[in-house]
């Protein structure tokens, strides 16, 4: 709800505060007697069903987001959108995306990163752009990044038809599932409970997840990015964790901004490597300890955002018939789309 605070000439020494409706707002209404029609399914936590639209499950606030997205926001050709299911990367992303694009504009001290979230510079379409719209990353036009944890069928049609490229990163849906299930556990919530790990693992394997289900989500940009290959750039987080330099160089290129074999050699791609790195991310103040992200609410401390970046932490707590059961999914799912030897 957008505040403004007023004061009346007529009534000295008295203010009086008036609500002003948000463009979203507006509409939300609308949004919420539509959504009451989709199928409902029980949730991760007891107050927070799953519902499905497009043939994905999400959360209330998330489809409302994303009507909103796809009535109102205007994708430009200039724009790049960081698409993702969660916990498969996007922090990472979105820090690296902003450190290429905006490498001119600041030096080592004085780059936002140090600062602040990486959430708080590259915004969400059916997030930010329809909740919080007083932002600066939102209100900057100047600002080209926007990300999504939208499947490819839910996009705005402003997307495809201004031709805007897309990067999409995907990770193991084993590991994937362990960073989900945990950080959920880290969130502020009046929502209830979380569901046991292994009630939860169920339901990721049949799709209740968050955007789920899962392996859907990945498939949608993998043909969209087969259609259309110099459109979206597949980026996968085990490969990039193993070459970061190969890939922020591959990602630099495709976003226009390319590191010169000059620019290299000073070493450029290395300090941008390593201004993203989990350690230096991890440790700043900023997303230590319970500090919150500063241009918005949020029910996760910036700290969630970073618990190990490890590959292969599944094995921690899923027990081999779990992790047979989602390797099982994934070859059945993936057969056939050339993703499983990509
Ligand atoms: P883990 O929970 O396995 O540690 P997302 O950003 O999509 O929410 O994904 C979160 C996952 O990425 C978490 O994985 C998190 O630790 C990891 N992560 C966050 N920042 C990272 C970075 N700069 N480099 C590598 N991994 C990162």
């Amino acid at each position: 709800m957008g505040l403004l605070t007023v004061t009346d000439t007529t009534l000295p020494n008295q203010e009086e505060t008036v609500t002003e409706s948000t463009e979203f707002e507006k509409n939300q209404k609308r949004y919420k007697e539509l959504i009451a029609s989709f199928p409902h399914e029980k949730g991760w936590r007891p107050k927070n069903p799953l519902i499905q639209y497009g043939g994905h499950w999400l959360i209330q606030p998330r489809i409302e987001g994303c009507m909103y997205a796809q009535e109102f926001f205007q994708a430009r050709p200039t724009d790049l959108l960081l698409c993702s299911y969660p916990k498969t990367g996007t922090t990472w992303l979105k820090a690296l995306t902003f450190a290429i694009s905006n490498r001119s504009r600041f030096n080592d001290s004085t780059n936002p990163l140090l600062k602040r979230n990486p959430h708080e510079l590259v915004p969400y379409i059916e997030i930010e752009f329809a909740f919080f719209p007083h932002i600066d990353a939102i209100n900057n036009k100047e600002n080209t990044l926007f990300a999504t944890h939208l499947p490819h069928g839910l996009l705005p049609e402003s997307v495809a038809r201004s031709g805007c490229k897309m990067v999409y990163i995907w990770r193991d849906p084993k590991d994937t599932f362990i960073s989900m299930w945990i950080f959920y556990q880290k969130q502020k919530t009046h929502d209830g409970p979380l569901n046991s790990l292994e009630e939860s693992f169920d339901m990721f394997c049949r799709g209740l997840s968050s955007n789920g289900p899962y392996l859907d989500h990945v498939l949608t940009y993998w043909k969209a990015y087969q259609e259309n290959p110099d459109q979206i750039l597949f980026l996968k987080y085990e490969k990039m964790r193993a070459d970061p330099l190969l890939y922020v160089k591959r990602l630099a290129e495709f976003m226009g901004y390319g590191f010169t074999a000059e620019k290299e050699k000073e070493g450029i791609v290395d300090k941008v490597v390593n201004l993203c790195s989990f350690d230096t991310l991890k440790n700043l103040e900023s997303n230590q300890g319970e500090k919150n992200m500063e241009n918005r609410p949020s029910s996760f401390a910036n700290s969630a955002f970073f618990r190990k970046g490890e590959i292969g932490d599944w094995q921690n707590y899923l027990t081999p018939e779990m992790a047979a059961r989602i390797d099982g999914l994934m070859v059945e799912k993936l057969k056939g789309s050339g993703l499983l030897e990509w």
